[in-house]
């Protein structure tokens, strides 16, 4: 698949002084959708171009489980809470139960999505089916949805739709291909709704007559989306030839529509795709962990908790630092790739303070760093040993996570040319006096770190 080799492959493999001399080059990382009017079909580097721009997305994991809330008959249930159903385990009329009790009244779609706008993100994505097969919106097909089997009653994916347009942030779902709930799937493998070994003989009844019925009720009616980012592709009766076909069928309903790779069988290595597979899907998603080096040729997404569950846990309390989130969002960016952070939103529609805190402090961050992250690519010059590097046009930004002390940051960028510097968070761009020793660029800092997390310095080649 030549055509998922994105512009920043070829990118890291320039050398240094060829980035800092190049200019910027035009609709690498730009946004080059196409008008509606123009009906002509994108590239893929143009389909892909806001979603490499965005590089930071909320994924929201919301769904019946938030109402036991990792715990059930007074009992606490290992594992992440969107599991609940398969690990307590909890027959399909005892979860049933679950709906009645469902009543979000806190539900705000505008302050969600304020919420993550503040953060700096681009995007949502949003359960619209998990494995418990619980649907947030109006389906036809089934009465196992939000407004027909809740007394909550409200669309929560048209609300969110919604909010997400006034807003300017693409809207995503994720969706199960796995579902704990139908009988032509994997409801009768009750007490293990996900043996992998077990087949079901109507499973092609459920893609046909439900899960396809489904997709095009949420791409008819909430779009245009941003991504479909499929899930739950390990069971036996799904197979690469389906995801296959499923992905084509997406992108006639949606040619702009950009997957993920668990739309069929390509999770590999590091959950993602390599350069040249042959498997269905845009990206890699790998889950909980930011590959060493990225994952050269691919586009890929690191999906990450901010404490140790997707769906919300009332009594998981083991949170991530602020610090470390940044700290993850520029490893990441430098590396190449998205980060699409989780929240767990509570039965009542509010999403929990200590995620809000971490989100609030990342925007306070992006807000003065952003410019070093969106629209970046990879580091072309690894991973220095004071922080980390990303890259656009003849700029390089570099992310001191450990300020040196004795007001000297260095960097070996062989045959860089002159170069000038300055502070990202120094609104007047003030010059840094830089010093070239051969291959070694020193850059002469003040000795207080602008930021404690990650203090970005410019580094700004001569051609500009
Ligand atoms: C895993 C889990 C699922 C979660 C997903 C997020 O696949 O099964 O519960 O939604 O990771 O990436």
């Amino acid at each position: 698949m030549t055509d998922r080799l994105y512009s920043q492959a070829a990118m890291t493999r320039v050398t240094v002084a060829s980035l800092l001399l190049a200019v910027l080059i035009g609709g690498c990382g730009q946004d080059v959708r196409l008008g509606r009017a123009q009906k002509k079909a994108l590239t893929d580097d143009e389909r892909m171009a806001w979603w490499r721009d965005a590089r930071f997305g909320m994924f929201v994991h919301w769904g019946l489980y938030a109402v036991p809330a990792g715990t059930y008959k007074g009992k606490r249930i290992d594992g992440i809470g969107e599991w609940i159903m398969n690990s307590a385990p909890i027959p399909i009329e005892e979860y049933e139960k679950f709906a009645d009790a469902f009543n979000p009244i806190g539900f705000n779609a505008d302050e969600w999505v304020r919420l993550a706008k503040n953060a700096g993100m681009k995007y949502i994505v949003i359960t619209s089916k998990h494995h418990d097969g619980f649907c947030l919106w109006d389906s036809k097909v089934t009465e196992w949805d939000i407004v027909d089997a809740t007394p909550f009653g409200r669309d929560i994916l048209a609300e969110l739709a919604a909010a997400c347009k006034r807003h300017k942030i693409k809207l995503c779902f994720y969706h199960s291909i796995m579902d704990w709930h139908h009988p032509d799937a994997q409801a009768p493998f009750y007490p293990n709704y996900n043996d992998t070994n077990r087949s079901n003989p109507n499973f092609d009844r459920y893609v046909e007559q439900y899960m396809k019925p489904q997709l095009a009720e949420l791409l008819a009616n909430y779009g245009p989306l941003g991504v479909m980012w499929f899930d739950g592709e390990w069971i036996k009766d799904w197979t690469e030839p389906k995801g296959k076909e499923l992905y084509a069928w997406l992108r006639e309903l949606q040619p702009d529509l950009i997957i993920n790779n668990r739309v069929g069988k390509g999770r590999k290595g590091m959950e993602g795709l390599s350069a040249g597979d042959d498997y269905a899907g845009d990206f890699g998603t790998p889950e909980q962990q930011v590959p060493a080096t990225g994952l050269p040729g691919v586009d890929w997404e690191t999906c990450m908790t901010m404490n140790d569950t997707w769906g919300y846990k009332a009594y998981d309390e083991n949170w991530k630092s602020s610090e470390d989130l940044i700290r993850h969002l520029v490893d990441i960016a430098s590396k190449g790739g998205n980060f699409l952070l989780n929240v767990g939103p509570t039965p009542e529609g509010l999403i929990p303070a200590a995620s809000v805190a971490r989100l609030e402090a990342m925007g306070r961050w992006m807000a003065v760093n952003g410019e070093s992250i969106y629209g970046t690519t990879a580091s072309p010059i690894g991973r220095p040993s004071w922080g980390r590097c990303t890259a656009q046009g003849n700029r390089l930004y570099l992310h001191v996570f450990d300020w040196p002390t004795d007001g000297r940051l260095s960097l070996s960028l062989p045959g860089a040319g002159a170069v000038q510097a300055h502070l990202l968070a120094d609104r007047r761009k003030a010059r840094l006096p830089v010093a070239i020793h051969g291959d070694t660029i020193v850059v002469s800092v003040p000795s207080e770190a602008p930021d404690a997390v990650a203090s970005v310095v410019v580094l700004t080649g001569n051609n500009q």
